[in-house]
């Protein structure tokens, strides 16, 4: 039994991930902004801390954000509010994180060309999305490509503020490991979802988007042509893979870890299942975009597997059967 303190304690992972901890015997103590608990209180985390194993870090301002305004408050949400606790597990002897990053620090996915391997194509050009040429082509030969799963050691590529402000935690993170001898533990979440997701808000994931338009009567809008390719994973299961982590990593550094499901669907088949279980209305693909879209973002969640002895247990039928009628938050 540890005793953690969970950030984010009532948010949409942090409250499965606190149920999760509670299952398996731990004492969690819970922080979170709507119950008047900043991460960002240095005060409140002396009081907090002490006597503390662990800290699964799940507080954080979320999303895409809608346009540059956002900028301050995700650096000092995620930014910040990571320097605040880092520095105060320092004080407190606390040598143990579990933080929760995302894939969106991989920027775009793995691809294959055919003559010249393993290559990051850059973001996509507006003239490209515009005529309907959604794939990334080989950045040398302009060829196309096969995507790939993408391992922990890929190069990161964080694309927009949340993506920054996520590999910068980890970053902070990995700074504070090497100078008290911590143990980080990075799990990078692939497209989370499951009961009490967000609704439909501009910081909303795709799954929980088509999830309110059907539940308001409304096709779920797929953009591009549907065949862009993501790993939905549940949120029970990431929620196991952070009771994992409390044990994982290594003392002096910062490891990370791909949560994903293994099971790669693209996100025309998310809506495509949603409304099935649902009774529609029968999804519609528009061809729009978003400029700071990725095409295809796949993980290989093998080190998780073979390191923290993690494996998604919900599969993606089973998993949107629920997630169809769940409560969302
Ligand atoms: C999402 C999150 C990101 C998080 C990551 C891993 C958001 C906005 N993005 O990234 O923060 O780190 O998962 O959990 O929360 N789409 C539609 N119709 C819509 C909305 C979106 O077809 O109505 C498409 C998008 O064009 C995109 C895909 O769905 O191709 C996924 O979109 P989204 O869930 O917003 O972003 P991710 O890039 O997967």
């Amino acid at each position: 039994m540890t005793k953690v303190l969970v950030t984010g304690s009532a948010g949409f992972i942090g409250s499965h991930v606190t149920a999760a901890l509670e299952a398996h015997g731990h004492e969690v103590t819970k922080l979170d902004l709507r119950h008047g608990a900043d991460v960002r209180d240095a005060a409140l985390l002396g009081r907090l801390l002490p006597g503390t194993g662990a800290v699964v870090h799940q507080a954080a301002k979320v999303g895409l954000g809608v346009n540059v305004a956002d900028l301050p408050d995700y650096a000092s949400v995620n930014v910040y509010g990571t320097a605040v606790l880092l520095a105060a597990m320092a004080a407190h002897g606390v040598g143990r994180l579990v933080l929760a990053s995302s894939m969106v620090v991989y920027g775009e996915g793995a691809y294959d060309c055919a003559r010249h391997g393993r290559v990051r194509p850059g973001a996509r050009s507006p003239a490209d999305l515009a005529r309907g040429s959604f794939e990334p082509c080989c950045p040398r030969c302009g060829s196309s490509l096969v995507f790939a799963t993408i391992g922990e050691d890929a190069p990161l590529d964080p694309r927009n503020a949340y993506a920054t402000t996520k590999l910068a935690q980890e970053h902070l993170a990995a700074n504070w490991a090497r100078e008290t001898g911590g143990t980080a533990v990075a799990l990078r979440y692939h497209n989370v979802y499951g009961p009490r997701m967000p609704r439909d808000t501009p910081y909303s994931g795709v799954a929980a988007i088509f999830r309110s338009a059907l539940e308001a009567g409304r096709a779920p809008r797929v953009f591009e042509d549907g065949g862009q390719m993501r790993d939905f994973v549940h949120v029970r299961d990431v929620a196991e893979a952070n009771v994992a982590a409390l044990t994982g990593g290594e003392p002096g550094t910062l490891t990370a870890y791909n949560v994903a499901s293994g099971e790669p669907h693209s996100v025309g088949e998310l809506a495509a299942a949603l409304a099935a279980e649902r009774g529609g209305p029968e999804p519609v693909t528009t061809g729009e975009h978003r400029l700071g879209d990725v095409r295809h973002i796949v993980a290989a969640p093998h080190r998780a597997t073979a390191e923290l002895g993690f494996r998604a247990r919900i599969g993606f039928a089973e998993g949107m059967k629920e997630f169809a009628t769940a409560p969302l938050a």
